[in-house]
């Protein structure tokens, strides 16, 4: 007896106990027509191939209109192709404030990254810097511009891909008439490897960064040696990485990812014999992503602080 099952894009059936190909098999027409057939595990990695195929490019500033032209294409085609929840997902629900936030704001706040150019910091702000803190992963930009308003002789750059973030930031940047902050939107990695010079920043916040719990999965964490080793060549002697987060198997994996590159410079400045501490340090605004942590998943947060010395100071 011939059963169909529906559990892949392509349709096979089942005869006896293996799988043959089903003289009924969907035209590729009926299979997008029919495509939330997939279940959700098949869903997750069609949008993780989605991902890893879309063009690099687009978290960045084109080199000219012309380029950028062909950029926009390419990305129009690439999103046309892909399901409604997919493309949703890719660019964002944006209300009409935030679009007006983002207009009037960002070309003011904003640092558009031009492929292959290192970023011009004084130019950016306008003004000789006098200490740089990078904040990876800003999401709404709370952390970043409260701690930018409580230092204002610093200056700050947050850097966040999604829009929705930046307008928020854009808007809290605004509303505090702050000068000492901008924004880049865009892969941190990206913005290390391609756009930092080195020893230019001073401290580095990373935040409640995406937990990526399941093992397949870790070597997506932001904390991981491939950042560190940017962060390495990026920061001063003496720079500081504070690291907080509210998944426990964070901490630890932070911990271990550290001591690995302790070879490289960076030193545990925690003292507790876990190497994290729970306590949050003051200076440090509490998160939308820390609030969540504590009321409704009932976890502890964990802070850390790794410091970068050349091999005089150590
Ligand atoms: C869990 S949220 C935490 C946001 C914020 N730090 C807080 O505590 O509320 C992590 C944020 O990091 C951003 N993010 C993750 N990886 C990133 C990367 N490689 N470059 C820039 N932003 C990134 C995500 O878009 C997301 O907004």
């Amino acid at each position: 007896m011939l059963r169909a099952c529906t559990w892949s894009s392509a349709r096979f059936c089942l005869r006896g106990n293996n799988a043959v190909d089903c003289p009924l098999k969907r035209s590729s027409e009926q299979r997008s027509r029919n495509r939330f057939d997939i279940p959700v595990a098949g869903r997750a990695a069609a949008h993780r191939s989605a991902v890893t195929a879309l063009p690099s490019e687009e978290t960045f500033g084109a080199v000219d209109s012309g380029e950028a032209e062909e950029l926009g294409r390419r990305r129009r085609r690439h999103l046309k192709k892909k399901p409604g929840w997919y493309r949703k997902r890719q660019t964002g629900n944006l209300s009409k404030a935030q679009k007006q936030i983002l207009r009037e704001l960002w070309p003011n706040f904003g640092i558009e990254l031009k492929y292959g150019v290192p970023v011009d910091l004084e130019g950016a702000f306008g003004q000789e810097i006098n200490g740089l803190v990078l904040e990876v992963g800003f999401g709404m930009g709370e952390a970043l511009t409260e701690m930018a308003a409580a230092r204002p002789a610093l200056s700050f750059v947050g850097v966040e891909w999604h829009r929705a973030g930046l307008a928020s930031a854009l808007k809290q940047i605004r509303d505090l008439e702050l000068r000492n902050v901008r924004l880049v939107r865009g892969d941190a990695l990206r913005l290390l490897a391609d756009h930092m010079p080195n020893d230019s920043i001073d401290e580095t916040c990373i935040f409640f960064p995406d937990p990526w719990p399941y093992d397949r999965d870790k070597e997506r964490r932001v904390v991981r040696p491939q950042m560190l080793r940017l962060l390495r060549d990026r920061m001063k002697p003496g720079g500081l990485l504070h690291v907080a987060t509210d998944v426990e198997d964070y901490a630890r994996w932070t911990k271990e990812v550290m001591d690995d590159m302790a070879a490289d410079g960076w030193v545990d400045c925690n003292s507790s014999e876990t190497g994290y501490l729970i306590t949050r340090p003051t200076w440090r605004p509490v998160t939308k992503y820390e609030i969540r942590g504590i009321e409704e998943l009932g976890h502890d947060i964990f802070d850390m602080q790794f410091k970068l010395c050349d091999a005089d100071m150590c």
